[in-house]
């Protein structure tokens, strides 16, 4: 049962690859997915929210990162999908022996490891309580998993997606490389798109823009207060259509 108080009712949660990563975000820790799990269940346990995760894939593959070498950029991007399949089926695997319940769906039919896509049965899983992971991407190369979760959003009727970075929110320039860049608490679509902030692709503000779905970009170290944010808590930089 949906829990009338909260803001946020169905959320999606957008892991990048890289929090899934070593100490310098490459590689595969099974210490950071079950750290991230565990912060997870902790939230289902909090409150009846109903979750959606979307994973990257950034600490195995960035399809956008290959330009110069050659490579057919439309090859790499379906290499980046794949590496989304890996860190879903760790998360997943994860999720399940700590023993929550999980559905994964792929956007790539993959039927021997996980279900396809089909959004009438990704809203089934989420009203029975169990967090549906998203992987393979939008499916289409040209995108990022950030569109991913933008369509998602859109298409199952996430009420906010939440994206957890390795910052705590949106910076006037990227805060590891100029100590002096200035985080925005809020930001409306056209400003984040217009600034071209590279925090998530304009595709991504665009698609959320027309469908006037919120999007919070936060640490995750604060993964373990999603259960406030969903009621309401401002913490990091909410992306929204009026400021
Ligand atoms: P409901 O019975 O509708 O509540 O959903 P359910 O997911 O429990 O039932 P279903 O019979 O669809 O699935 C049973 C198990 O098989 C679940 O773990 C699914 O994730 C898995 N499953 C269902 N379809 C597929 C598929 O196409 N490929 C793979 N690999 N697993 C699937």
């Amino acid at each position: 049962m949906a829990n009338k108080s909260l803001k946020y009712k169905r959320v999606i949660l957008k892991l990048g690859g890289e929090l899934f990563g070593r100490k310098d975000g490459w590689g595969i820790s099974f210490s950071a997915y079950e750290k991230i799990a565990k912060d997870i269940i902790k939230i289902k346990e909090k409150n009846s929210i109903q979750l959606a995760i979307v994973v990257g894939a950034g600490n195995i593959f960035r399809g956008r990162e290959v330009g110069g070498q050659g490579v057919d950029e439309t090859v790499a991007d379906y290499m980046g999908m794949l590496g989304t399949v890996i860190n879903g089926l760790a998360l997943q695997e994860v999720l399940e022996r700590l023993g929550m319940p999980t559905r994964m769906m792929t956007a790539l039919e993959m039927k021997f490891i996980a279900e396809p896509f089909i959004r009438r049965k990704a809203i089934r899983h989420l009203e029975k309580g169990r967090i549906v992971i998203f992987a393979g991407g939008t499916g289409s190369p040209f995108f990022t998993t950030d569109s991913a979760a933008t369509l998602r959003a859109c298409e199952i009727n996430c009420d906010v997606i939440l994206k957890a970075t390795n910052v705590d929110g949106i910076y006037s320039e990227d805060p590891q490389k100029n100590p002096k860049a200035t985080r925005f608490s809020n930001l409306t679509y056209k400003q984040a798109i217009e600034k071209n902030l590279e925090v998530m692709d304009a595709t991504a503000f665009a698609l959320c823009w027309k469908k006037k779905k919120p999007i919070l970009v936060f640490s995750v170290k604060d993964i373990g207060k999603i259960p406030e944010i969903v009621r309401g808590k401002k913490i990091g930089t909410l992306v929204a259509d009026e400021i």
